[in-house]
């Protein structure tokens, strides 16, 4: 460790860290551009410069010269100013640099809001021009670089974030710096585009608005924009996300810093996920079947219908998609211990045409596979036997494999399917719950690191869904069971029967997840992560 001072703050920071990560530590920002905890030191905008007054307890004399801050690494002793006039002069003559032939098109600009060039001005402007509009390099505008970005070379200050991204994570290269001096622009490398698997991650990064995604751009103010804690269901590694979103419509996923799980980034198939939640096939009403027809009716009543239905039969299986969240995986696990005990069985299938990476990308295309097993959920994808009805808790079997799984439902006394979108198994359904998708309820997945990671309701369930927890909760009451009033009281519940501790809540799950093995032998949940660093 080491003792380091930075504005008369004195903190003890890890050996070998910079002082860009150091002032944060200590509550402090030191302005950066090109650097980003996740990439190598570039040092090329500047923007970090500080005072050293002591470089360390051996050489306790000033460096003569100011220094930037993101590759200078703190050593015991170290005194540091971050805000002295020396180097809030140097800063603002750094900024004006930039802006030199920056075209200030904030208005119209879909990184106003989140953009570090706005965010700096306001500190370290000059607020007034020493260069005319007309003396300002012209540059190109509105290139696409790939399907889903498009850049603006005028709006770069060229800090090469992006083409470290490109670089040193996916290695792919499509990106460079071309020409010299007030020339030079950032642009595409002979005969490629921006088309990788993790391809936006650019446009997180880059701190002004010269990338933006195609999806995004001019869609909403990012300041009317709540974030919603979340987790990535497009896979089993379960990415840490942020749902953006206004007015209970969800306008775009953001990765959200973990080092245990996917550090700063996410895949673009990820990111588009949270579209199905507003695709024509969602469910928005529960039904009964009534002879050929479906009946739309209150989801309670269906719920009590349903019960009812079940409790006429001798032994109901549980068919679960590894989407279940936790909480609904154990509630539907005890309907079918209530019901003759029958098996309940996980019957996604675990690798899909996606291959898995080296990075993030896993080929098991759900969330939840091995919170399900860990909970008893055996793997299957044949029909389970002895069993005379079904609880279908959003798997699609039917659209699988239609000729296995047809005949097996037609032979089905009952058949529950609980979903949050129309499939082709609701054909074969005796009643249909809809329930709200994994954003649309607080939950719990296991990665297939063995790590549980929380989700927080972003946006309410559509029409008359309800959270897949309170109607398997009603349908459990229904049938004999306890009474679950909250999604906490089942996951308190779940966690103490699967040996996880007894009095654990959501608001115990640390913000980065919990290794499941750790709770299971005693070990508190990590604290928050360390290391996020600063904007990233
Ligand atoms: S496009 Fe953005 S991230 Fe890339 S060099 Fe320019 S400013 Fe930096
Ligand atoms: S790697 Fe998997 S969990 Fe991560 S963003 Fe992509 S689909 Fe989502
Ligand atoms: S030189 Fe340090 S952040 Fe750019």
């Amino acid at each position: 460790m080491a003792k380091v001072t930075i504005n008369a703050k004195t903190i003890e920071v890890p050996d070998g860290t910079n002082l860009v990560r150091a002032a944060e530590m200590a509550g402090l920002e030191i302005p950066h551009y090109c650097y980003h905890p996740g990439l190598s030191i570039a040092g090329n905008c500047r923007m970090c410069l500080v005072d050293i007054r002591a470089m360390s307890t051996k050489q306790p004399n000033p460096l003569p010269k100011l220094q930037i801050g993101c590759n200078t690494t703190v050593q015991d002793g170290m005194v540091v100013e971050s805000n002295n006039p020396r180097v809030i002069e140097a800063r603002q003559g750094v900024l004006e640099f930039l802006l030199i032939n920056h075209p200030i098109d904030c208005p119209i600009c879909d990184q106003a809001g989140e953009c570090k060039l706005q965010e700096y001005y306001m500190d370290y402007g000059r607020y007034h021009s020493r260069f005319a509009l007309k003396e300002k390099v012209d540059k190109g505008k509105v290139i696409p670089v790939g399907p889903d970005i498009m850049l603006d070379q005028e709006r770069c200050i060229l800090c090469t974030r992006c083409v470290r991204f490109l670089e040193e994570f996916t290695r792919t290269f499509e990106l460079g710096i071309k020409e010299r001096g007030d020339h030079s622009e950032l642009t595409l490398a002979d005969g490629k585009q921006v088309d990788n698997p993790y391809a936006t991650n650019i446009v997180d990064i880059c701190p002004v608005g010269a990338l933006t995604s195609r999806e995004f751009r001019f869609q909403a103010r990012v300041w009317y924009l709540d974030a919603t804690p979340s987790i990535c269901a497009g896979c089993a590694t379960g990415c840490n996300i942020d749902v953006d979103l206004r007015h209970e419509r969800i306008y775009r996923l953001k990765p959200r810093f973990n080092s245990e799980v996917n550090s700063f980034w996410m895949c673009d198939a990820g990111r588009r996920t949270w579209q199905r939640n507003h695709g024509e096939h969602r469910l928005i009403g529960s039904y009964v079947r009534g002879g050929s027809e479906f009946v739309e009716s209150d989801p309670h009543e269906v719920v009590s219908r349903a019960a009812d239905a079940l409790k006429s039969h001798r032994r109901t299986a549980v068919l679960a998609s590894a989407h279940a969240t936790m909480e609904e995986g154990w509630l539907a696990k005890r309907i079918a211990a209530l019901c003759g005990n029958g098996p309940c069985v996980v019957v996604s299938p675990a690798s899909s045409e996606i291959p898995t990476d080296d990075k993030l990308i896993s080929t098991d295309r759900f969330p939840n596979r091995a919170g399900l097993v860990a909970l008893g959920f055996t793997e299957h994808t044949a029909p389970p036997e002895d069993v005379d009805s079904i609880l279908m808790l959003r798997a699609d079997v039917v659209a699988a494999d239609e000729d296995r799984w047809g005949m097996f439902l037609e032979d089905m006394g009952e058949t529950l399917v609980v979903a949050d979108e129309i499939g082709k198994t609701m054909a074969y359904a005796d009643h249909v719950l809809a329930a709200g998708s994994h954003f649309e309820t607080d939950g719990t997945y296991v990665n297939r690191g063995g790590r549980l990671q929380l989700f927080r309701t972003a946006v309410a369930p559509p029409g008359r869904a309800l959270a897949g927890w309170q109607l398997l909760a009603e349908l459990l009451a229904r049938l004999g069971g306890p009474r679950y009033e909250s999604v906490d009281e089942i996951f308190a519940a779940m966690c103490t029967e699967i040996g996880l501790g007894s009095g654990r809540t959501h608001a115990s799950v640390a913000t980065s997840g919990v290794a499941l093995a750790d709770w299971k032998q005693g070990r508190a949940a990590a604290a928050r992560s360390e290391g996020a660093g600063a904007q990233a």
